[in-house]
């Protein structure tokens, strides 16, 4: 259920629906321009009696390009949020750049245009939805019009109609995570984004999610997510960062960061002999795997020197299969997220 993006007349009537990133008769936009740039941004914090520096974020760069879904990646207290914040200007940064539609962070301008769902969102606990968007709408200066009927839909969108009546007070987590959704998108911003939209949904919920997150993009939208959901990445994002310890540690594309480029085989096999483990550890890498073994080969190619070499020891082939690594097998692979491999080139 698509607002005004299915009726391209609004375009031009509906100041909300005539974002910036909607045909507007002038060039097309081009889709490699960076909506959002940070460069060396650095943010520490002192907390308690003697002021102990905690170092969230220490010079971190990357870019959001237009149309695209972007994903800010780490552990817990990698510095994601404490970077999104100083993006947002929620928060002053210590040192960096930081751009947004070509303008500095914290202008009037570039904030109109991009929505943002927190990691924990406050609203007020008495106020229904409906409330709580139009107080929201106000303070994006949408017209009553436009918040009656932006909010009307976004409920329905993020699945709340059937609770337009409840105190926001009484919503479950997952509740609370759609509310905060359809306040991101309520003015319909070019710019979307979100702290851990998924987190707290039902698998349902966060399908419902990942389909709106894909419409966002399929209508010419930006998003930047933050998620430690990682099947949820893989499905989503075209390029990600990937922070530690506030430093960045990867950023690419999933294709080139898990080399999806050059196809990985497994060969399974059964009865090796010592003698034959040592002669096929020379074509690949070898893993125990129960009583068998796998041996993970780069290409096509390196397949049939297993096999041969294998049946001439007499070994039993089990199965050969491609390999696709996940983002989690990359991340267990590599405990410093990305730290050892080298950074995917920019696509
Ligand atoms: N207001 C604050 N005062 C002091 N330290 C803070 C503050 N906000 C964040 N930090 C610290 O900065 C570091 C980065 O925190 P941040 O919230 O950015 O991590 P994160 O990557 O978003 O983690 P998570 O995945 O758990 O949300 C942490 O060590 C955290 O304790
Ligand atoms: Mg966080």
């Amino acid at each position: 259920m698509s607002d005004n993006h299915s009726d391209p007349t609004k375009a031009a009537t509906d100041p909300q629906a005539g974002s910036p990133s909607e045909p507007a008769g002038g060039p097309p936009p081009d889709p490699a321009e960076s909506i959002l740039t940070v460069s060396n941004l650095a943010k520490t914090f002192r907390i308690g009696f003697f002021r102990k520096k905690v170092e969230a974020v220490k010079g971190v760069s990357f870019d959001v390009r237009r149309g695209e879904i972007f994903g800010l990646l780490g552990p817990n207290g990698a510095g994601k949020t404490t970077s999104i914040k100083c993006i947002l200007r929620l928060i002053h940064a210590d040192a960096g750049e930081i751009t947004i539609f070509g303008r500095p962070a914290g202008d009037r301008e570039a904030v109109r245009r991009l929505g943002y769902m927190p990691e924990n969102p406050y609203v007020y606990q008495y106020l229904k939805p409906l409330e709580f968007l139009d107080l929201c709408g106000r303070l994006m200066g949408m017209t009553p019009k436009d918040r009656a009927r932006r909010a009307d839909l976004m409920l329905e969108r993020v699945g709340l109609a059937h609770a337009k009546d409840r105190p926001i007070g009484k919503f479950s987590k997952g509740m609370m995570q759609r509310v905060g959704l359809a306040q991101a998108l309520l003015h319909d911003p070019e710019l979307l984004v979100l702290d851990e939209p998924m987190s707290g949904l039902d698998p349902v919920g966060r399908k419902e999610v990942r389909d709106l997150l894909i419409e966002q993009r399929e209508r010419g939208k930006t998003l930047i997510f933050t998620s430690h959901i990682l099947s949820d990445v893989e499905m989503l994002c075209d390029r990600v960062t990937i922070l530690r310890d506030g430093l960045v540690t990867a950023s690419g594309t999933l294709d080139a960061l898990l080399h999806r480029g050059q196809r990985r085989f497994e060969v399974q096999l059964g009865d090796l002999t010592e003698e034959t483990r040592q002669a096929l550890s020379s074509y690949g890498t070898l893993a125990a795997h129960g009583a068998s073994w796998i041996v993970s080969v780069d290409g096509e190619g390196g397949v049939q020197p297993v096999l041969r070499a294998a049946l001439d020891g007499g070994a039993r082939v089990e199965a050969v299969s491609p390999h696709r690594e996940t983002l989690e097998s990359y991340f267990v692979r590599d405990p410093q997220s990305g730290a050892a491999a080298p950074s995917a080139p920019r696509a």
